[in-house]
This record gives C-alpha cells, sequence and structure tokens, in this order.
C-alpha cells in the first residue's frame, strides 16, 4: 500500500475548504440587510443612534445589551436563561445578519422583549449600522 497522499487530492480538498469558508451562513449578508432597513425607513441608519438605543432600556427590564452585551462583540449571556449568544456585530461573528427569517424573527422577538412592540425600519438601521460600525 502507498501511503503518500496524493498531490491533486489534497489540492482538491484544500479547494474545499477554501469554498466553503468563504460561502454564506444564510441568504444574505448584513451590507444588503442594512440596505433592506434603509430603503424600507427612507433614510439611512444612524449608528450614534443605534448605539444609544441598544445600551438604553425602553420602559422594561431589559435593554438589547443586558442579553448581548456592550459593545455586542463578544459572546452575550440570554440576561434570563444565562445561555451563550454568539457576538451580535458581524465583523466578530460571520453567520450574523446572513439569514433574513432569522433577523426578522429575532428583531421581532427581542423587540417586543424589551419595547413591549416590534422596533420599526429606522430602528433596525439603526442598530445595524452601529453592529457595522464595530470593528476588531
Ligand atoms: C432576553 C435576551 C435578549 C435581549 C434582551 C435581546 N436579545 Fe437579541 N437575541 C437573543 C438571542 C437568544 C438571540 C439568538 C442568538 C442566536 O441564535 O445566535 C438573539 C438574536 C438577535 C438577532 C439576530 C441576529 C442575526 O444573526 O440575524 C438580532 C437582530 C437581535 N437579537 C437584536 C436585538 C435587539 C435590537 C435587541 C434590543 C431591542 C435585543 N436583540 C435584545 C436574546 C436577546
Amino acid at each position: 500500500m502507498n501511503h503518500t497522499p496524493d498531490p491533486s487530492r489534497l489540492a482538491a480538498a484544500a479547494l474545499l475548504a477554501f469554498a466553503m469558508a468563504g460561502a454564506h451562513a444564510g441568504d444574505t449578508t448584513p451590507v444588503e440587510q442594512l440596505g433592506r432597513w434603509n430603503a424600507q425607513a427612507g433614510a439611512p441608519g444612524s449608528a450614534a443612534q443605534g448605539k444609544a438605543f441598544f445600551n438604553q432600556r425602553h420602559g422594561g427590564e431589559w435593554s438589547c445589551a443586558s442579553c448581548h452585551g456592550t459593545p455586542p462583540t463578544r459572546q452575550g449571556e440570554h440576561a434570563s436563561t444565562a445561555k451563550p449568544i454568539a457576538p451580535l456585530a458581524p465583523a466578530f461573528n460571520a453567520k450574523a445578519f446572513t439569514d433574513a427569517a432569522k433577523a426578522d424573527k429575532w428583531f421581532r422577538r427581542n423587540c417586543k422583549d424589551v419595547l413591549s412592540r416590534e422596533c420599526s425600519a429606522a430602528e433596525k438601521a439603526d442598530v445595524l449600522a452601529y453592529l457595522l460600525s464595530l470593528k476588531p
């Protein structure tokens, strides 16, 4: 038996690994989703407003930062269950905001928890503009 690896197979494996690392986890990108909410809001999101919105409480017990941390660049922890939450800022989490249905679902759920209503498109644009402004 010859155990020397076949160079052509090694090259193929390396290419495949590269292709998979470059693939998106979902159906969209953070920048595309920001574009969607900017368009719905009729104005570009403001990172400064998003930061204030994210860190402040809105009449309830929690802010967004209660679970996602501040800045949300490290793993967060659920405020009541202590379950780990992957970093929300896309530069620190390749999967963040790559699935439109997931982002919509969590915005709906989390905004209801924090604001007792859904977030407006302008608020979502602000939050995502803030998250995209966070760099390593
Ligand atoms: C009670 C805890 C909690 C609070 C408070 C909270 N979140 Fe979350 N959020 C979560 C959890 C848990 C997830 C799912 C994480 C996962 O599956 O990766 C999540 C996910 C998200 C996602 C989906 C990210 C993606 O990859 O698409 C968005 C957007 C989000 N939260 C926004 C917010 C905003 C904005 C606020 C404040 C209005 C907020 N969250 C407050 C727990 C919370």
